[in-house]
């Protein structure tokens, strides 16, 4: 029996009930439970099987609700609100004292964002209470794009997901906090470094493990598929040296031209970024189910939403 329903009325009857439901937005789906429910909470948590230590984006419909959430907007992080929301942008501000310590894992900020879906700013606006929602996969497997994404992850743990159709940005939302008042990058996502230096000019960076302990979801190894994946830019030299393996090629644009490729997964006909992006995720699904020995991908240029696929994909290849 599917889990699938586009029933909002239900939806709202099992959130207002301490249970969670996986709901749309424009980057993926998300696991969402109500923010001052801890029972709720923790079903994220153990669903997901995702360390208590890793916080969780509170989804809100409105600036308004804002003021419940944090206790300090800085500028900049104003400018980014009025230019993004609703939006792919996660802020991380600091936090009011009513903001349960299992949402932001004991931090004193707190990320949050405005989704841009209309069913889910639909549902928000029939709560009294904003959603924590983390991406609606396994710990460290590849995000959901789309509701039978998430079907297949969790319908013997979660009773609904609320159906909003393809997400249309496909890759999570770009999130930005501040350290002494200057705004830091912590991961690249659906919105360009590019679009954010227009609104606020140069923004530091530190996506990478290494330097990122303000966001301890972006370990290396993250949104991987289960097949062995590999990076390249030459794809067609790089699968010359495996010719008896069952290779799946993902590439951004063009042909290719070899023969022994089980599958090929091409992101856009015609060379946009922003249709790759939301491609993604799913071609990896599809990939991943195939019974490959390997998925090899190709680099993609290094600008605008190049730069985020490219860092999703460089995760997807860590083992
Ligand atoms: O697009 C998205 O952001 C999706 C949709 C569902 O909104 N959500 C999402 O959530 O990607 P999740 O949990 O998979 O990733 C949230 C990231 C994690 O890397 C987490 O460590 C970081 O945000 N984060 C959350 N709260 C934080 C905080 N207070 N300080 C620093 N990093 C934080
Ligand atoms: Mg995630």
């Amino acid at each position: 029996m599917t889990i699938i329903s586009k029933d909002i009325t239900k939806a709202i009857t099992i959130l207002n009930n301490e249970d969670v439901v996986a709901i749309p937005t424009e980057t993926v789906y998300g696991l969402a439970g109500n923010i001052y429910s801890e029972k709720a909470i923790r079903k994220i948590f153990e669903v997901k099987q995702r360390p208590l230590f890793n916080p969780l984006i509170v989804h809100i419909h409105s600036i308004d609700q804002l003021q419940d959430i944090v206790s300090e907007f800085p500028e900049k992080a104003q400018l980014l609100a009025k230019a993004f929301w609703p939006g792919s942008l996660t802020l991380i501000l600091k936090k009011k004292p009513t903001i349960p310590d299992l949402i932001t894992a004991g931090k004193d900020s707190v990320a949050v964002r405005i989704p841009n879906h209309p069913v889910t700013l639909n549902l928000l606006q029939q709560l009294s209470f904003p959603l924590a929602a983390p991406s609606a996969n396994p710990f460290n497997r590849i995000s959901p794009t789309n509701a039978s994404h998430v079907e297949d992850y969790f319908k013997d743990t979660i009773k609904m997901v609320l159906e909003g159709g393809a997400c249309t940005n496909g890759i999570e939302s770009t999130i930005i906090g501040f350290e002494n008042d200057q705004p830091i990058l912590y991961r690249l996502g659906s919105i360009s470094i590019e679009e954010i230096t227009n609104v606020i000019g140069e923004i530091q960076i530190k996506n990478k493990k290494e330097t990122a302990p303000n966001a301890p979801g972006m370990l290396a190894k993250h949104y991987a598929p289960k097949t062995r994946t590999y990076l390249t830019t030459e794809v067609e030299n790089f699968i010359k040296d495996y010719p008896d393996k069952k290779i799946g090629v993902l590439k951004f644009t063009g042909d290719i031209n070899a023969s022994n490729i089980e599958h090929v997964e091409i992101l856009s006909e015609t060379g946009g970024l922003k249709e790759a992006a939301s491609k993604l995720y799913s071609s990896l699904h599809k990939l991943d189910i195939l019974n490959l020995d390997m998925i090899v991908a190709e680099v993609f240029p290094d600008f605008g939403l190049g730069k985020s696929i490219n860092d999703r994909l460089e995760r997807a290849t860590k083992i």
